[in-house]
């Protein structure tokens, strides 16, 4: 599973991209917001830090006007994925985009019908919001169950991107139902390797050693 930074702050993005842990950036209209930045220059910014898609979402509500704007946002650099919502305009927008040969990340999906309708659309990501299915009593991780069997039943290219991930238990339950991509905010990736039996297993080590009297440097 391909790990996604769902964050506009660049020193997040750095830190986990120099552990290796960055496949990819997923950013939205808040999380620029929070950012205080400039869209296009903090965008850019992010691209040209990581090598990965990296998605950056229209504003419009018009499928003519969604399409300058991802075209707009895909001069930033090749590496856009142009982030489009799932409404009819959204999915004419993904098509039109699409043919010219650009990335789409169609977000804001919540049924699996939604799904169905990006892939036909030919996104090359769909973005399932598992945590705000949560937050409603839902079962956001049944919808990533749903999307992989039916885009497995016909072959769909379309990615699986679970997004709103809200812990670490959403980012192994993706995998084990075989998301294509998981993005969530750094918080979550670091707090993965977080074990109280490795800390204390670490401490024992390191206490035993000290006895040998030995240096390894
Ligand atoms: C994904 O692309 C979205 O930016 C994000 O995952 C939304 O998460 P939230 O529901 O925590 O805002």
């Amino acid at each position: 599973m391909k790990f996604f930074v769902d964050t506009a702050e660049i020193d997040e993005i750095a830190e986990l991209n120099d552990l290796g842990m960055v496949d990819g950036v997923t950013t939205n209209p808040s999380l620029i917001m929070k950012s205080g930045r400039d869209i296009l220059e903090v965008t850019k910014e992010i691209c040209d830090l990581v090598d990965g898609p990296v998605s950056a979402e229209v504003v419009a509500t018009e499928a003519d006007a969604m399409i300058e704007e991802g075209r707009k946002l895909a001069k930033i650099a090749n590496n856009i994925a142009v982030k489009v919502p799932l409404t009819w305009a959204g999915l004419k927008a993904c098509n039109t985009l699409t043919n010219e040969g650009r990335m789409v990340n169609v977000t804001l999906c919540f049924t699996a019908n939604q799904a169905l309708l990006a892939a036909k659309a030919g996104a090359s990501f769909i973005s399932p919001f598992i945590g705000r299915l949560d937050d409603l009593n839902l079962d956001g991780m049944e919808l990533i169950a749903d999307i992989r069997e039916i885009y497995d039943n016909y072959g769909f290219e379309t990615e699986i991107l679970a997004a709103s991930i809200r812990s670490v238990n959403h980012m192994s339950d993706a995998a084990k139902i075989g998301a294509d991509v998981a993005t969530a905010p750094p918080a979550v990736i670091k707090k993965m390797a977080d074990h109280v039996l490795t800390d204390k297993g670490l401490a024992a080590f390191l206490k035993d050693w000290e006895k040998t009297g030995q240096k390894i440097l």
